[in-house]
């Protein structure tokens, strides 16, 4: 059923708990934490704008990182309220805490269209517990509850379920946020009537990762188009070597069940028929966290079955990138979730990227929709200065994963019904 959302609540002068995705990349500089990538905060400016403009009172509220219920320092929002005031132009009054007395006193003093952020929820343990009496403390300040985080939609965690519950039994409502709304519409109703030939294309590294979204696509899609080191399973599983490619050889079963699928359902599943191998080399050397550092060394592009025991897979080859442009050329509709190969190294980056080229081209020239699934091929996108030319690229990762997969999200269905 279809959830309320911002649009049709009054907030006026009401006390909104908003709960955002700010789970933002940081790193530190000069002793001090700075963001590496901003789009989760700015993909909520349009339901922040909203309920300023509606004269509500904003109670943010996130998570960042997995502090596991300590006040961890380098995972505290407060760099992340600074640059929220920095591009919604107004102040955002920053608690460093998320519950008690003194954000009660803030939110006491605020005004309509005051924005206020509190500090990483996360720091509580009961938090990730949904503990109940946990979420009664959150909900105090809340009159009205309002989720905007899709990305952590797929936790049942007390600020994403919990406080949801408590503010409806008071009677109060709870809505879903105009990202929230549009992740949602995207990701599944698009999806659910897609403009046909609705072309999938998934990468990344495991196919058990994906085995639940492709087996639900298949019933969706007219084509697959397999990249990553997924791929090297397939491979396995249809009989070829895969040298010293990332594989998960107990998963060939699976593999082979979404081939079968593929076939009885008339499903065009491409695999790669070439590809960019590298024979990794041990340095002697140890990295940050004690693991060995392998380099990858002589690249070449491979076009037999087989790939040789020394040498690893580490992209699509450029014939494989040709038919997977060519296929997305003529799609309506485009879902792509996951790189073909090593993007973060430029030596692997081609077949990512001439897929990226196709997805956005298409888009441009022929107006079909391409929806972007989250994680690393949103990077990917962005990457290659891509990332405004497609229709719609998903802040979540793992939650668009589970929802793609067909799961219920806690998030969404703590919100209220129409
Ligand atoms: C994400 O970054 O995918 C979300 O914020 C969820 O974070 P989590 O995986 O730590 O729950």
């Amino acid at each position: 059923m279809a959830k309320l959302t911002v649009n049709d609540i009054d907030v006026s002068g009401k006390r909104v708990f908003v709960r955002v995705d700010y789970n933002v990349p940081m790193a530190e500089q000069d002793g001090q934490m700075v963001l590496n990538d901003d789009t989760r905060i700015r993909a909520t400016i349009p339901t922040l704008d909203l309920l300023i403009s509606k004269g509500a009172k904003i109670i943010l509220t996130a998570h960042l990182g997995r502090p596991k219920g300590q006040r961890e320092p380098s995972m505290s929002l407060r760099p992340v309220a600074i640059k929220l005031a920095d591009i919604i132009c107004r102040p955002v009054a920053f608690v460093d805490d998320c519950l008690g007395e003194k954000v009660e006193n803030v939110v006491g003093g605020m005004k309509d269209g005051d924005v206020v952020l509190l500090e990483n929820v996360r720091y509580y343990a009961e938090e990730e517990a949904n503990d109940p009496a946990f979420a009664e403390k959150l909900a105090k300040v809340a009159e009205v509850y309002v989720n905007d985080a899709f990305g952590a939609a797929h936790r049942a965690h007390a600020s994403t379920e919990g406080v949801a519950g408590i503010v409806a039994a008071r009677g109060g409502q709870c809505a879903a946020g105009l990202l929230m709304e549009r992740e949602l519409k995207f990701l599944g109703d698009e999806l659910d009537n897609p403009e046909r030939p609705f072309v999938v294309i998934l990468g990344g590294a495991k196919v058990s990762d994906k085995i639940k979204v492709i087996d639900k696509l298949l019933e969706k899609a007219d084509t697959l188009l397999i990249g990553g080191a997924m791929a090297y399973t397939f491979k396995l599983a249809n009989g070829f070597k895969i040298g010293k490619s990332l594989v998960e050889p107990d998963k060939t079963d699976m593999a082979l069940a979404a081939l079968k699928k593929a076939e009885e359902r008339g499903v065009k599943f491409l695999l790669p028929t070439d590809n960019i191998v590298a024979t990794p080399v041990e340095t002697g050397e140890l990295n940050k966290k004690g693991r060995p550092v392998i380099k990858l060394e002589n690249h070449r592009v491979n076009s037999e079955a087989n790939i040789p025991d020394a040498e690893e897979g580490v992209d699509i080859g450029p014939e494989t990138a040709k038919t997977f442009a060519a296929e997305i050329a003529g799609a309506k509709t485009i879902l792509w979730n996951g790189p073909m190969g090593i993007f973060e190294d430029p030596r692997f980056a081609d077949g990512t990227f001439v897929v990226a080229e196709a997805v956005a081209e298409v888009t441009r020239s022929k107006g079909a929709k391409s929806i972007i699934g989250g994680g690393d091929s949103v990077k990917a996108l962005n990457n290659a200065g891509l990332g405004d030319q497609v229709t719609f690229m998903s802040t979540g990762g793992g939650a668009s994963l589970e929802f793609l997969e067909g799961k219920t999200l806690p998030g969404v269905a703590a919100l209220s019904d129409k």
